[in-house]
């Protein structure tokens, strides 16, 4: 068996081989997210993806974040270096589920969250991300109907800070999902005084108790801005990797030790190196539904809000 340093290695000399560029999310493995060439967010991933001059894309995430990249670059190879990673809260909302409800709202806009499949986005008008979500939806046109799709619970955040009035789909991330107020005020006893950041993917009760709701790579960046030594933080635990790393001065408190998303757990170093050995999983995505899933995610990196 081949240890975590020539894995490494081989991955890098693959890498090179292929002209591939390997990038994770922030809840990825701390081993894959060291052998990235780049880690980020939904949206810090989605422009990496958009204007990467690499021929592959080796994405380390779930399968919505890969099939985001293979929309936004159909010329290039997209692999995802295991065969499904799923992401809950996407797999809360079809598309054929989302054209019926349409129907009950003529007229309206239709705003997806990034976690939704490629046939759910080519359904929508606007694409956003936990880290620009709320400068967009603030920004929409005040003559139409809004519908959200699918985290209700950022779609409450969203309505909440904006003063917009939304239609919200009933899905959520299980994993935010059961972070709750009476964390919160466990963990505000034990370390008093330590600010509390929370993903707004939580419930708008767990949320109302944070002292800010931000992207991971918001929350990555403010804790480097931060005064406090000990800061505790809401989201799933791969964000500890990089927020350790990068403040060794600093102390991260779980807010749950159980926020943990299995299916952001499953690309190891060794998947890594046999996806770029062997090419694999390519992620196809036809040409149709791919024009039609693009609008909605250029319109948001280019902030284009004229519909
Ligand atoms: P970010 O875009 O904030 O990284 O969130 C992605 C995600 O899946 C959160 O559960
Ligand atoms: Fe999806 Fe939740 Fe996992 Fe993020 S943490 S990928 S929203 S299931």
């Amino acid at each position: 068996m081949i240890g975590p340093v020539e894995l490494s290695a081989k991955i890098r000399r693959l890498a090179a081989e292929r002209n591939a560029l390997i990038l994770a999310h922030n809840y990825e493995l701390g081993e894959v997210q060291e052998i990235a060439d780049f880690c980020g967010d939904s949206l810090e991933l989605s422009v990496k993806a958009a204007a990467a001059e690499a021929d592959v894309l080796v994405f380390c995430g779930v399968r919505f974040m890969a099939e985001t990249a293979k929309i936004l670059s159909p010329g290039k190879t997209v692999l995802l270096p295991v065969p499904e990673a799923p992401c809950e809260m996407a797999d809360m909302a079809a598309a054929a589920d989302l054209a019926e409800f349409k129907k009950k709202h003529p007229g309206a806009l239709v705003v997806c969250y990034v976690n939704t499949t490629a046939a759910v986005k080519a359904e929508c008008d606007l694409c956003v991300t936990s880290g620009n979500a709320l400068e967009l939806v603030a920004a929409l046109p005040r003559d139409r109907e809004i519908i959200f799709v699918p985290d209700r619970n950022l779609g409450a955040y969203c309505a909440k800070k904006t003063g917009r009035k939304l239609i919200l789909w009933d899905g959520c991330c299980p994993v935010h999902q059961r972070l709750t107020p009476a964390m919160v005020e466990r963990r505000r006893r034990e370390f008093p005084g330590a600010p509390v950041l929370l993903h707004p993917e939580a419930s708008p009760e767990t949320l109302a108790l944070a002292d800010a709701a931000l992207s991971t790579g918001g929350m990555l960046r403010e804790v480097k801005k931060m005064d406090a030594d000990t800061i505790i933080v809401g989201t799933e635990l791969g964000i500890l990797h990089r927020m350790e790393l990068e403040n060794p001065g600093k102390r991260f408190i779980p807010l749950s030790s159980q926020a943990i998303c299995p299916h952001m757990k499953l690309i190891r170093l060794e998947d890594v190196a046999e996806s770029l050995e062997k090419m694999r999983y390519r992620i196809e995505v036809p040409e149709e539904l791919r024009r039609r899933a693009e609008l909605p995610i250029r319109r948001m990196l280019e902030k284009n809000l004229n519909f």
